[in-house]
């Protein structure tokens, strides 16, 4: 899974940044442009802001292209305490929290606290969005289908297993949340389409089996 990073740090923090996973979503930009400014070379300077403040900011970049590591006393970053789903209108699905993805063998691949997930089945970097779903004039509805909350029990990891060919199976607890972040149900199970041509998003409904596939 291509997530090459690269790194600017000083003697209390390191950030790293992998390119193809930046969808601009552009919070680190509006939030601390002292740090991060894209018409800059290096775009990220990290002597621009305290630590606490760079950590903040980057909690905030959606897809998980930005992180740090704390190279002070403080902890580096904690996963949300709730795992969240979020679908994006046109657009890619946002999870927070706890995460990891498996392959369809059950082979722990990627553990993430942020991630932008492709849902129109043409990113060149699946399963992360890759903005494709822009050229693809992609069409989705940000909100998600009405269904019955199912709270898992246990607190714990979110496991997103890529079906061959097929959806992103979830399994762990999590909570479907709008864009304010008002929880519309909660659940511990759920087929989410990768595919792109579900009648039912953001879920699976079958329709990846007419030809859809993952490479
Ligand atoms: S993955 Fe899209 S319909 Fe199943």
């Amino acid at each position: 899974m291509d997530d090459k990073r690269r790194r600017y740090e000083n003697d209390r923090i390191a950030i790293t940044f992998s390119p193809r996973r930046c969808i601009h979503a552009a919070e680190c930009g509006s939030n601390l442009s002292a740090v991060f400014d894209a018409g800059r070379k290096p775009w990220i300077n990290p002597d621009g802001g305290e630590p606490n403040e760079i950590a903040d900011t980057i909690r905030k970049c959606p897809s998980g292209a930005l992180q740090y590591e704390r190279k002070d006393a403080e902890p580096g970053e904690a996963p949300d305490a709730r795992n969240t789903v979020r679908a994006v209108k046109n657009g890619p699905v946002y999870v927070r929290g706890n995460l990891e993805i498996l392959s369809a063998d059950g082979e722990l691949v990627h553990r993430d606290t942020r991630l932008a997930l492709c849902r129109c089945g043409d990113s060149g970097n699946k399963p992360f969005c890759d903005n494709t779903h822009i050229e693809q004039k992609f069409e989705a509805p940000a909100g998600m289908a009405d269904r019955e909350s199912a709270p898992g029990t246990e607190p714990g990891a979110l496991r997103m297993t890529l079906a061959l060919n097929g959806p992103i199976l979830m399994s762990g607890p999590y909570s479907v949340v709008d864009e304010e972040g008002k929880v519309l149900f909660e659940s511990e199970k759920g087929a989410l389409c990768r595919c792109g041509r579900s009648s039912n998003k953001p879920f699976c409904d079958g329709a990846h089996k007419q030809g859809w596939t993952a490479d």
